[in-house]
């Protein structure tokens, strides 16, 4: 998929950050000149537009918007500080502090958000093969303030690397991260928000294979997890025999324990 960068309309100052957001993402620059968004895409061909906004990057595609938000994982780690709720994900991944914990399908960033809360110590490592989704994600991490510090400081902890995982994880040494998360796009999915549904437009939809579990298994040092729909074939397929989940969530966490 082609995509530009381009700014908004209200663009003083801003086209040296965009340029620089365009560059770290391979994509082309090219100069709004108070042309619409529709016309920039017919005159360079593309299919989508990430335009440079104060706040963060906004992808344009189709007559839709996708951005970054906190908004799940705010709402999940505020359900524990103010609850005590357990977090299923956190749960499953049994996070200790100092913990090294490798997610291979970084989506949004709320799992990764999440367990960077956990690991306050530790080292988080968010792979994504979308280059618009990495783009996106990561400098909207890096931009998005909010008056929560803890949140703010679990955002900026997490280091978003644009790769596909299949490649990443032959290229690890041995027992090198302590977790390894999977989080695919679902194989059926569950009707959800309209920024899943976008998301869903430009990820990457390919199942997780059985090559690339053997060599989670071999870069883990104590986990490989694989969230899925608590239906799902994939536990079974790619061997996670150990499922934690609850009776009325859809979804549920297999786990290899190493
Ligand atoms: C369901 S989303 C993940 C959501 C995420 N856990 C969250 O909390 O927001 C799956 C993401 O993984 C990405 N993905 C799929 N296959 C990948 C691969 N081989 N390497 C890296 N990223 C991949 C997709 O592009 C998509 O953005």
């Amino acid at each position: 998929m082609k995509i530009i960068v381009t700014t908004s309309y209200r663009k003083q100052g801003m086209s040296a950050p965009a340029r620089e957001f365009a560059e770290d993402g391979g994509f082309v620059f090219v100069n709004r000149a108070d042309q619409s968004l529709e016309s920039l895409k017919e005159e360079y061909k593309a299919e989508a537009v990430l335009v440079w906004h104060q706040q963060g990057p906004i992808l344009h595609l189709g007559n839709a918007k996708w951005f970054f938000h906190p908004g799940a994982a705010y709402n999940r780690l505020t359900s524990f500080r103010k609850m005590g709720q357990v977090d299923l994900m956190a749960k499953a991944c049994a996070f200790q502090a100092e913990d090294i914990f490798l997610d291979c399908t970084l989506g949004l960033g709320a799992d990764a958000i999440v367990a960077s809360y956990f690991l306050p110590g530790g080292k988080i490592w968010g792979l994504e093969t979308s280059p618009a989704v990495a783009q996106v994600v990561k400098w909207g991490m890096k931009m998005y303030t909010s008056r929560q510090t803890w949140l703010n400081d679990a955002m900026r902890r997490i280091t978003v690397l644009k790769s596909n995982h299949r490649d990443y994880l032959r290229n690890m040494p041995d027992a090198s991260v302590d977790i390894i998360y999977f989080d695919p796009m679902f194989r059926k999915p569950l009707l959800d928000s309209q920024n899943m549904l976008l998301l869903r437009s430009v990820a990457d939809t390919e199942p997780v294979s059985i090559e690339t579990v053997t060599e989670a298994i071999r870069v883990a040092r104590k986990k490989v997890v694989l969230k899925e729909r608590n239906d799902s074939g994939e536990f079974d397929r790619l061997g996670f025999t150990h499922i934690q989940g609850s009776k009325n969530n859809p979804i549920a966490y297999g786990v290899i324990v190493l």
